[in-house]
């Protein structure tokens, strides 16, 4: 093509792609995103796929600030919880977005023993330790290492930081494909014997952050099996069958469907707040949810490598919390889907393990990805 043919416009919008991007439509920018107390910079990486979905991540709790996804017709909607600025995150809020460790959920009489040793944790939730302690992931700066539409974020937790035994190495990589799915990787090493439960503790909506509540969305889990819980939310140790009760996702189910119901498990979760045990074969990415909001036609699939899913639908949310746009977030304004090990596994034998070795890594990967349905 001869220079005379192209247009000032199209001369223009090509030197502006090639300056933030090395794939057309892809890349990975950043802005400051305010500082903490102690004085460090927190950044927030945007990274963009080449359908023009977005994801904005911050190196504070490596939270999920963003997540803009295409309604049936096109148009973004940011369909995740949270805050326009760091402030919001630095002051009591539930875990929107973040990375959560090195405890997922949550560790029965804040204790464990492991050969042999009694471990103590904080008691952050009542009796029990929730999410890593009082200092869990998700109040670590995370170091951060961008790609070209990935973001690897790697954090040092010290031996004995929040009571959890040997220096932990942990790894988490975001990738935003152009298949419009958010892949998040963790990897860990440690050098002592350890317990560990990587998730991430979005909370969605996917008729837009702050538009009402999610009762109406559609939810299919693929798990024939929950973990009851006592009054402290702590797993019985029984694994129990989700048939006939209202924890049987297998069929699509409207969430609001049967979270009224009084069954106890309903009531003592206050709605849905449980460990489903994810029906499953093999070690490799499956599927294990799928959630569809008909009004915008946005559908989001949770494929993961893990053995179990938290399902947990904003039950502790009351509206005192302003959001993004200054958004009210209601009860019930958005669901959790935390794929993980079962809670309070250290305390239970018969769970699947938590227990991480020096020479092992532990890997698990999750994917959460995005359509629109007519
Ligand atoms: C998890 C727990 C809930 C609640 C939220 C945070 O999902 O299972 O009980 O603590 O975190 O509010």
């Amino acid at each position: 093509m001869s220079a005379r043919l192209l247009s000032p416009v199209l001369i223009l919008a090509t030197i502006m792609t090639m300056s933030c991007s090395s794939n057309s439509g892809h890349s990975a920018s950043s802005v400051s995103f305010g500082k903490l107390p102690s004085g460090e910079t927190v950044e927030l990486y945007t990274l963009k796929n080449a359908k023009g979905m977005e994801a904005a991540i911050s190196t504070y709790g490596g939270v999920v600030v963003a997540l803009k996804v295409p309604d049936r017709n096109g148009a973004l909607g940011d369909v995740v919880l949270g805050f326009d600025t760091l402030d919001g995150y630095l002051k009591p809020e539930p875990y929107f977005g973040a990375l959560i460790g090195r405890y997922g959920n949550r560790i029965g009489h804040a204790k464990f023993t492991l050969n042999g040793v009694e471990y103590r944790l904080a008691k952050n939730d009542g009796e029990n330790s929730l999410h890593g302690g009082v200092r869990g992931f998700d109040k670590a700066l995370w170091k951060a290492k961008p790609g070209v539409q990935s973001l690897e974020l790697t954090y040092l937790s010290k031996d004995g930081e929040e009571g959890y035994p040997g220096n932990l190495s942990a790894t988490v990589v975001y990738t935003l494909t152009d298949d419009n799915e958010l892949k998040i990787d963790y990897t860990a090493t440690t050098d002592k014997d350890t317990v560990l439960n990587l998730t991430n503790h979005t909370y969605f909506n996917l008729a837009g952050q702050g538009e009402g509540d999610i009762l109406a969305h559609q939810v299919t889990i693929n798990a024939g099996r929950f973990t009851p819980v006592d009054s402290g939310l702590i797993p019985t140790g029984e694994l129990r069958s989700v048939a006939g009760t209202p924890l049987d996702f297998r069929q699509p189910h409207a969430i609001g469907e049967r979270i009224g119901s009084n069954d106890e498990q309903i009531v003592l979760g206050k709605g849905y707040d449980h460990n489903f045990v994810l029906d499953r074969s093999g070690e490799g990415l499956a599927l294990a949810a799928k959630v569809v909001e008909a009004k915008s036609g946005r559908v989001m699939e949770v494929l993961t490598t893990q053995p179990a899913l938290q399902f947990y639908t904003g039950n502790f949310l009351d509206g005192t919390i302003h959001g993004k746009g200054g958004k009210v977030y209601g009860r019930r304004s958005a669901f959790c889907m935390e794929t993980q090990h079962y809670p309070d596994s250290p305390n239970h034998p018969d769970f699947p393990s938590t227990v991480l070795r020096p020479g092992e890594r532990y890997h698990q990967t999750t994917v959460y990805r995005f359509s629109a349905g007519a």
